[in-house]
C-alpha cells in the first residue's frame, strides 16, 4: 500500500477554488514589500506553486532532461517550447511522477509543489498526480464508459473510494461546468464518451482531470489533434482557467505558445535555455538558440 499520509498531512490537501483564487490575490499582497518595489518587477512577487531544481529525467542511461531549473508561478500558465523531441513530454510527466512509470526510467533533481518535494519519501505518486492531474495529446477518454462516469472516474484517483450518487452528479457537473463542455453534453451524459466529437472528448478528459480539484494541470500538446474551432475552445478554457489554477502547457505551436502563456520556457536537447514573460521571450530573446527558434531558423 503506498504510503499517502505525509504528503496529504502537509499542504497537499486538495484545494477548493476558493482557496485557489483567494491565495492568488491574498499572498502576492501580503508579500508585497513597499521598499522594494523599485528595485523588483511584480512578476518577482508571485507565489511559486511548482518547481524543478536540478532536474533530470533519464531512460535508462539516456538524460532526455538535463538539469532544469524552472519555477511555475500560482495561477500562471507557463508555456514549454521546442522542436520534436527535445524533452518536453519528459520534463512534463516528471512534473507529477508520470515519468516513473516507464520501465528503466528515474529523474534526479527534485520537484516541489508548494514547497513539498513529490519525490520526498513516504510521499505517493498517487497522491502527486491527484494535486497535479494530466491531459495528453490525444484525447484519452475510457471508450466503453459514458461521459459521466469518465468524468467520475478522476475522483476514484482522488477518493479511493467513491463518494454518493449525489455528490458525484454535483462534483461531475462541476467539472464539466469548468471544462466549458456542461451546456454540450447535459442532456447526454450517460451516451458514450466516444460519441462526442474529438474537441468534445478532449475538454471531457480536462473535465476528468479537473474532478479531484487539482492544484496544477499539465497539457502536453492538448491541440495536436484538434481542428482550429476546437482548439479554440480548449485555448480559452486553458485562459479562464488559470484564474483558479496553475497551469503548465507543452506545446509545438508558438504562436499558441503567445496567446495563451503568461511565461515561456525554451527547451533543447533536453536542457532549458531560456525562460522569460512570454512577450520578451518572443520579442527579445536573450540567447542565440531562442531566437534561432523563434525565427524559424531551425526546428
Ligand atoms: N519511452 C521512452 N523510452 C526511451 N526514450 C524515450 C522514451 N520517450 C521519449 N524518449 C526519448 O527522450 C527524448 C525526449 O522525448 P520527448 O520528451 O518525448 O520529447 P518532446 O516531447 O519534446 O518531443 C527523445 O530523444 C525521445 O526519443
Ligand atoms: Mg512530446
Amino acid at each position: 500500500m503506498l504510503n499517502e499520509s505525509p504528503v496529504d498531512s502537509l499542504s497537499l490537501q486538495p484545494e477548493s477554488v476558493d482557496d485557489a483564487a483567494r491565495r492568488a490575490t491574498v499572498v502576492p499582497r501580503l508579500l508585497f514589500q513597499p521598499a522594494a518595489r523599485a528595485t523588483r518587477a511584480a512578476e518577482s512577487v508571485a507565489t511559486v506553486c511548482l518547481a524543478a531544481q536540478r532536474l533530470s529525467a533519464f531512460f535508462g542511461d539516456i538524460a532526455a532532461v538535463r538539469d532544469v531549473d524552472l519555477s511555475m508561478e500560482t495561477c500562471r500558465v507557463t508555456a514549454i517550447i521546442g522542436p520534436s523531441g527535445c524533452g518536453k513530454s519528459t520534463l512534463l510527466r516528471s512534473f507529477n511522477r508520470m515519468h516513473e512509470t516507464v520501465s528503466g526510467a528515474r529523474v534526479t533533481g527534485s520537484v516541489l509543489l508548494d514547497g513539498i518535494p513529490i519525490y520526498g519519501d513516504g510521499t505517493s505518486a498517487i497522491a502527486v498526480r491527484r494535486h497535479i492531474g494530466m491531459v495528453f495529446q490525444r484525447p484519452t477518454p475510457f471508450p466503453t464508459m459514458s461521459i459521466r462516469d469518465n468524468v467520475a472516474a478522476g475522483l476514484r484517483v482522488r477518493e479511493g473510494k467513491m463518494p454518493s450518487r449525489r455528490d458525484t452528479d454535483d462534483i461531475v457537473e462541476d467539472a464539466l461546468q469548468r471544462a466549458g463542455l456542461w451546456a454540450e453534453v447535459k442532456d447526454r451524459l450517460r451516451t458514450s464518451a466516444v460519441a462526442i466529437s474529438g474537441g468534445q472528448q478532449q475538454r471531457l478528459c480536462i473535465a476528468r482531470a479537473l474532478a479531484t480539484k487539482p492544484r496544477v494541470l499539465l497539457l502536453d500538446e492538448p491541440t495536436a489533434s484538434l481542428d482550429p474551432a476546437s482548439t479554440q475552445k480548449v485555448e480559452e478554457l486553458v485562459y479562464d482557467l488559470r484564474s483558479t489554477m496553475t497551469i503548465v502547457m507543452v506545446t509545438h505551436n508558438m504562436q499558441q505558445a503567445a496567446r495563451v502563456s503568461d511565461r515561456t520556457a525554451f527547451m533543447l536537447n533536453g536542457s532549458l535555455i531560456e525562460v522569460a514573460p512570454t512577450n520578451a521571450l518572443f520579442t527579445t530573446p536573450q540567447d542565440a538558440r531562442t531566437e534561432a527558434y523563434i525565427t524559424g531558423r531551425f526546428g
